[in-house]
């Protein structure tokens, strides 16, 4: 292929990416979106096979990749995406060093790297080897393997910063006078600083982190697209770095937590579970069994869902559409609220719901439903607990005050499944069980949903 056939491979590949972005933005376009996505990696990875002569490695790469990746697709349970995402993670954390280290091989053997070139191999190789390490660390926790505690010792943050200074000295050690020794110091401790930060992140702060990390290996790929005068590398990396930094960004606002305090640690997981569910103050709560609930939405106008982490682990999600159906069925106006981080990862519900079919003009997000509450006769908040504790508005002292939730306190009656009054992720007591208009029903979400189904059959 000549070189401006593929450069111009290249430019269509990195539109059809864009527009594979920005059809992911919403679940009516998200199928349309991973197809551009599919066809753009396709194009690129076939014009690279065209301008290298090592296809035959390139091929085999493929395909023992590939197998692994559709068997790990179509094992993995739903609720378990954000670990595998930061498995994922690291591995191109690991492609960036070894990338790296490669080029660097080659150059001694070969054309010597200019200096241009030397900073930006440093600056890919320690992103890829801090995304590394940190990403396998954000799997250990989210998976529970390593523990939902963060590590945290006296002077933390300092020891951090030396090391960073240690590095960075190396980096630009390497720059000047290019060796295996610079460049190898540089890289185990950027490895080390990996496992260092992202330690002391507790669980509940995990998915930012992801997130984050996620960001990184873009940039980690578009450093080495600069080393390898790659613009389909630096394309690509530049789209995952910047919409992993805005992605982190929302969820950080929607946590009400700041990006800075997420990344120094401090919070979730450990502390998450801080504040004990419960002041010591009795509290009367009413509960009732589904058929009550049944009957309370049967009799109703108008029903706002409210799903939540406790819907995923259940996967009551297809219970809950046919539930839905029923409903709608008999003219009542049903309507499921999304906040935007409910359940541990973002678009969780989104997905769930998709998966089930639920109709996409049912599926509300946080800031158009919730001043429709005030309105509604009956919510249903099945597994969702943090996304409607009123504490977020009216208790200063709450860890998650400020953070917006779904206002299900102001509907007529609200419906409540899960299985204990344990607390959710951010370990709080939740007000709302505790209202005159609440009902508790307690059970696993699929098998309460699927009582209530029986009961509206009869
Ligand atoms: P949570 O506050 O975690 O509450 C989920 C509730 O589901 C729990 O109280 C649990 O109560 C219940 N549950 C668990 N398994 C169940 C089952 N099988 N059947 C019925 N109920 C079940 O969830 P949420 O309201 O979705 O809020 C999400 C939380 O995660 C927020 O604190 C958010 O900040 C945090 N977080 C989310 C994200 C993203 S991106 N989504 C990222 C970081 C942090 P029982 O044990 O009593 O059943």
């Amino acid at each position: 292929m000549s070189a401006n056939s593929v450069s111009l491979a290249y430019l269509v590949a990195a539109l059809l990416f864009i527009l594979a972005l920005k059809g992911l933005s919403s679940p009516v376009s998200a199928r349309r979106g991973n197809v551009f996505g599919m066809v753009g990696m396709a194009i690129a990875v076939i014009t690279t096979m065209t301008i290298t002569d090592n296809w035959v490695y390139i091929s085999l790469a493929i395909i023992v990749g590939g197998a692994v990746g559709a068997v790990v697709a179509r094992r993995i349970q739903m609720t378990a995406m954000p670990e595998l995402v930061a498995a994922m993670h690291s591995l191109v954390g690991l492609a960036a060093v070894l990338i790296a280290m490669s080029s660097f091989y080659i150059a001694q053997h070969g054309v010597a790297l200019h200096l241009s070139n030397r900073i930006e191999l440093f600056i890919g190789t320690f992103i890829g080897a801090i995304t590394f390490t940190g990403s396998i660390v954000a799997f250990g926790k989210l998976s529970g393997k390593l523990g939902n505690k963060p590590l945290r010792f006296a002077g933390q943050h300092w020891v951090n910063l030396a090391l960073g200074l240690v590095m960075i000295g190396f980096g630009i050690a390497f720059s000047i006078s290019p060796g295996w020794t610079p460049f190898l110091i540089m890289t185990v401790i950027a490895l080390a600083l990996g496992f260092l930060l992202i330690m002391p992140i507790g669980g509940a702060d995990m998915p930012v982190v992801v997130s984050m990390l996620n960001s990184y290996s873009g940039w980690a790929a578009a450093g080495i697209g600069f080393t390898l005068n790659n613009n389909m590398l630096i394309i690509a990396g530049s789209l995952v770095g910047s919409s992993g930094a805005i992605l982190s960004y929302i969820m950080c606002k929607a946590m009400n937590r700041a990006f800075l305090n997420v990344i120094l640690g401090g919070f979730g997981g450990g502390e998450g579970a801080v504040a004990e569910a419960g002041d010591g103050v009795q509290k009367t709560y009413r509960s009732g069994s589904a058929e009550d609930a049944a009957f309370m939405m049967g009799n109703a106008d108008s029903v706002i869902i409210v799903p939540g982490y406790g819907l995923a682990v259940a996967r009551a999600q297809h219970a809950i559409n046919e539930m839905s159906k029923m409903l709608t069925e008999k003219g009542i106006k049903v309507r499921y609220a999304i906040h935007p981080v409910a359940g541990r990862m973002p678009g969780h519900m989104n997905v769930l719901l998709a998966e089930a079919e639920v109709p996409y003009d049912q599926v509300v997000e946080m800031d158009e439903i919730n001043n429709e509450f005030a309105d509604t006769d009956v919510v249903l908040v099945i597994g969702a607990n943090d996304v409607v504790n009123p504490a977020a508005k009216t208790d200063p002292n709450s860890p998650i005050y400020g953070m917006p939730i779904l206002e299900a306190h102001k509907a007529r009656t609200v419906l409540i499944v899960k299985r204990s009054m344990a607390a959710g992720y951010a370990g709080l007591d939740n007000d709302l069980f505790y209202l005159d208009k609440s009902m508790m029903v307690f059970g696993d979400a699929k098998k309460v949903v699927e009582d209530i189904i029986k009961s509206l059959q009869h």
